[in-house]
């Protein structure tokens, strides 16, 4: 049990007494690890995680031979699934107040000390420092998170907390849920995001912007911040963290297919957020096709322009380390994304394979050396408006190489028809005009291969 520190007097009646607010900084400097139940923890060994300070999300407190430091819940109505269980010793609960008076009535219970009650909030902006609230809106994981804030934690880490399942597994142990009606996204490479994932997503958002405000968790790491250790996890409010460096080991390699086929290599985590790189499965099919090919070529230079988040760069990094091709991948970026390169792209880039992200305007990549061979891959991904894809058109396509390909996103689709999503030259927002600029500027040494949705790949003939 944690070294209980009394912030006031309990008061008379037993059911106001072990408020959490008595826990508050009893871990300052800590690192917390708040323990979800997804199936990235497959095979894990919990045990490893007994000498640390760890926070158990619902039933991650029962995975074997697991003894947290704080088990945390917050639906009432779940208090009976841990009222017979052989509780962890040691560890702290943290429930709503009425789910405490039920273990404080439950005659078998032994310790009614080891159970705290906490107020919840459903917004962030409800909480401060010092009260008995913590924010739990759709996931209790935000529940530890801020627990462990509260606790006096400097960094804390996300394990297990995916926002993913897979068709026939939810949980950790290989288990899944009871048939339900939801809204579901599949990435092609297995994982299936709910729509109650994308609340998670929100929430958690909104949790980050709550500590941004206060200066709290800022980053990157190894600095004080939050950060998630589930590598293919959606939830991407946190800086993502190799497991391999806070736990000195990776976690369990059954993650995603791992059939080495294209479609297994989709980031798409944000499926019904603002749209970038690759959306729909088809073009990302395509998309591959087109690297597979361009790869094929005498030691293939590939081109994107606009880095973004880093997405695409994985996906094609990852192909390409796949397909064993000596090949160099160069990102531009007119902002520097060195921070998602780092998160999203640089673990994946092994030799052969070399890879960098360069902050400087897609167009004027082309005065770099690319040798006599020119580039076999080109993918136009930056401003969407007329005149950026017509620059990008005019100064990468005589570098092409014969067989190599110019690839252009949002060519046609709801996209098109809105406005630029970004004000990329300084002046006020452009239409988004793919298709004029490559239907008007594409040379005719250029034929179109493939169009799928809003992807436009054109093969150098
Ligand atoms: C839609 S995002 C790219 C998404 C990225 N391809 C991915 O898959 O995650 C557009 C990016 O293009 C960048 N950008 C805009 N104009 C650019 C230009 N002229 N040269 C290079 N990058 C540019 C923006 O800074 C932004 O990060």
């Amino acid at each position: 049990m944690p070294k209980i520190k009394r912030t006031r007097e309990p008061r008379g009646n037993k059911h106001n007494r072990n408020c959490v607010v008595d826990l508050f900084g009893s871990y300052k400097g800590a690192d917390a690890f708040v323990m979800g139940t997804g199936t990235s923890l497959a095979g894990f060994d919990w045990t490893s995680m007994n000498d640390k300070l760890t926070i158990a999300l619902n039933d991650a407190v029962k995975a074997p031979g697991f003894k947290p430091k704080f088990h945390i819940f917050c639906d009432v109505g779940i208090w009976a699934r841990y009222r017979n269980m052989n509780y962890p010793e040691g560890c702290a609960m943290v429930c709503q107040k009425r789910a405490r008076a039920q273990f404080l009535r439950w005659e078998h219970w032994k310790d009614p000390d080891q159970v705290f009650h906490f107020n919840h909030v459903s917004m962030p902006d409800q909480m401060t420092d010092v009260d008995d609230s913590l924010y739990v809106s759709r996931t209790v994981a935000t529940g530890g998170i801020t627990l462990a804030w509260k606790l006096g934690a400097r960094r804390i880490f996300l394990l297990g907390v995916d926002g993913y399942k897979f068709s026939d597994r939810y949980y950790y142990d290989g288990s899944t849920k009871r048939p339900e009606k939801r809204r579901e996204v599949k990435a092609g490479d297995g994982r299936i995001s709910q729509d109650r994932h994308e609340w998670w997503r929100q929430n958690m958002n909104k949790l980050r912007d709550f500590f941004r405000k206060r200066n709290l968790f800022l980053g990157p790491w190894p600095k004080s911040g939050v950060y998630n250790l589930s590598p293919f996890s959606t939830i991407e409010s946190w800086e993502k963290v190799p497991p391999k460096t806070v736990l000195g080991a990776e976690l369990c390699p059954i993650e995603v297919d791992s059939e080495p086929s294209i479609r297994s290599i989709i980031y798409q985590p944000r499926k019904w957020s603002l749209p970038y790189g690759v959306k729909h499965r088809s073009e990302a099919q395509a998309l591959f096709w087109s690297v597979e090919q361009a790869a094929k070529l005498k030691s293939p230079h590939f081109v994107e322009i606009g880095t973004g988040q880093g997405y695409t760069a994985r996906g094609v990094v990852d192909l390409l380390a796949r397909l064993e091709r000596k090949s160099v991948f160069t990102s531009f970026d007119i902002q520097d994304m060195a921070g998602f390169w780092k998160a999203h792209v640089e673990s994946a880039i092994k030799p052969p394979i070399k890879a960098q992200h360069l902050v400087f305007p897609g167009p004027e990549g082309v005065s770099l050396d690319w040798g006599d061979r020119g580039v076999a891959w080109v993918f136009v991904d930056g401003c969407y408006c007329h005149d950026c894809v017509r620059d990008a058109i005019e100064a990468w396509s005589p570098l092409v190489a014969p067989g190599g390909f110019l690839v252009f996103n949002r060519y046609r689709g709801i996209v098109s028809r809105r406005v630029g999503l970004q004000p990329y030259h300084g002046d006020p927002y452009r239409p988004a005009e793919v298709k004029r600029a490559v239907d008007t500027w594409l040379p005719k040494t250029f034929e179109r291969v493939k169009l799928r949705r809003s992807l436009y790949i054109a093969r150098r003939i």
